[in-house]
């Protein structure tokens, strides 16, 4: 059988660019090279897609960026061309057919919809979830929102734009009356790896955090604290045919789970399975396969919780989690029988699926 083409897309306009890159690193070095032919495209942090024909290494530290074999690579949303559109220096451009897509992107301009939605225009398979539930499971806001009607338990929270920054006092004193008290999580409602995201334990706790979070979005999300174990459950697939994982839990090293305790290595705990009941496991994996479903998720998905002796709490949803040698995702999948390179492949297959 013919090698399927698939364009991985790395990088990105996110603040999430340098974890892509190496969540991309492993993808293209463990992707099925008997299977499918890879074009690998990077987008610079301002923006600009390009083709890029090098080593995977250079990947990693960034250096691609500067590989002169580099040229601009978009894909077009001409269904008709069913690919990428090269533009070399003459102004000449040419059209490279391509299967599917695989967007190891995260956070903003990524992970949020934008790519899904060109791709969808394109008429061609994206691996994940499509645009509506990428974008919904994006903003913190609107996962609470759906979470709430579909019956699934997460923190108390509540939300505000940017127009409280005119009286941040009064906002303040607002939040406090929906949330009863601090402690307090602030955190921007569209950005990921712990970006923008603080505790407050008091009123200047809350300003500041609401000021660092309005730096990354334009809406904010605040959440009374949980105190529980972390605890994330890998789902798989399309429809009602879900594989969702034996959890893992995640015991960080610092205060919470920040951007440092995500990726420095060896800092934080990771145990697969959690270290919760079994009843806590069943529940918790029913919970992750019924919010995945009513989010609209396909594909993959992240489902992450916080779980207290009594509780079970969701806290958020990735739709293109971390895909680092460290990453829960992959390793909870490689726990079900799922080795990284046979996970890449089902991804792909399930993105055809959904296309055709
Ligand atoms: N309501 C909360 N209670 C306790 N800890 C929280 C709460 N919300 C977030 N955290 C901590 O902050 C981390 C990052 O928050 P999260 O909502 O997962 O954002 P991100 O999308 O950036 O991963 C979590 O892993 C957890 O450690
Ligand atoms: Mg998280």
């Amino acid at each position: 059988m013919a090698k399927l083409k698939i364009a991985v897309l790395f990088g990105g306009a996110s603040s999430e660019h340098d974890v892509s890159l190496v969540s991309a690193y492993s993808v293209l070095t463990n992707i099925p090279k008997d299977k499918y032919d890879v074009m690998c495209i990077g987008i610079t942090k301002k923006g600009h897609w390009m083709y890029y024909p090098g080593e995977y290494e250079d990947i990693k530290t960034g250096e691609w960026e500067n590989d002169p074999d580099c040229c601009t690579a978009i894909i077009s949303p001409d269904s008709m061309h069913k690919g990428i559109l090269l533009l070399e220096d003459d102004d000449k451009y040419y059209i490279r057919k391509v299967d599917a897509v695989f967007p190891v992107l995260h956070g903003v301009n990524g992970e949020d919809g934008t790519v899904q939605a060109l791709c969808t225009l394109a008429g061609l398979p994206c691996v994940g979830c499509d645009m509506t539930s990428s974008a919904a499971c994006m903003d913190k806001a609107i996962t609470h929102t759906i979470l709430d009607a579909a019956g699934i338990k997460t923190a108390p929270y509540c939300y505000v734009n940017r127009t409280v920054l005119s009286d941040i006092d009064g906002a303040c004193e607002d939040i406090e009356a929906k949330l009863g008290g601090y402690p307090m999580f602030v955190k921007p409602a569209c950005a990921g790896s712990s970006v923008g995201v603080s505790r407050a334990a008091d009123r200047e706790g809350l300003k500041n955090g609401l000021k660092i979070a309005f730096a990354h979005c334009e809406k904010v999300v605040i959440e009374t604290e949980i105190i529980g174990k972390e605890v994330e459950c890998a789902v798989l697939g399309n429809g009602s045919a879900l594989i969702a994982s034996i959890p893992g839990q995640i015991t960080p090293a610092e205060e919470f789970y920040d951007y440092d305790a995500k990726y420095k290595l060896g800092t934080s705990v990771l145990d697969i399975p959690a270290k919760i009941s079994e009843q806590q496991m069943d529940k918790l994996r029913e919970l992750a396969k019924k919010a995945y479903t009513a989010m609209g998720c396909s594909g993959f998905s992240r489902v992450d919780f916080f779980v207290t002796d009594d509780d079970i709490i969701l806290n958020e949803i990735n739709t293109i989690p971390g895909f680092t040698p460290i990453s829960m995702y992959p390793k909870l999948m490689d726990n079900m029988g799922i080795p990284y390179g046979e996970l890449l492949d089902r991804l792909i297959e399930l993105a055809i699926e959904r296309n055709s």
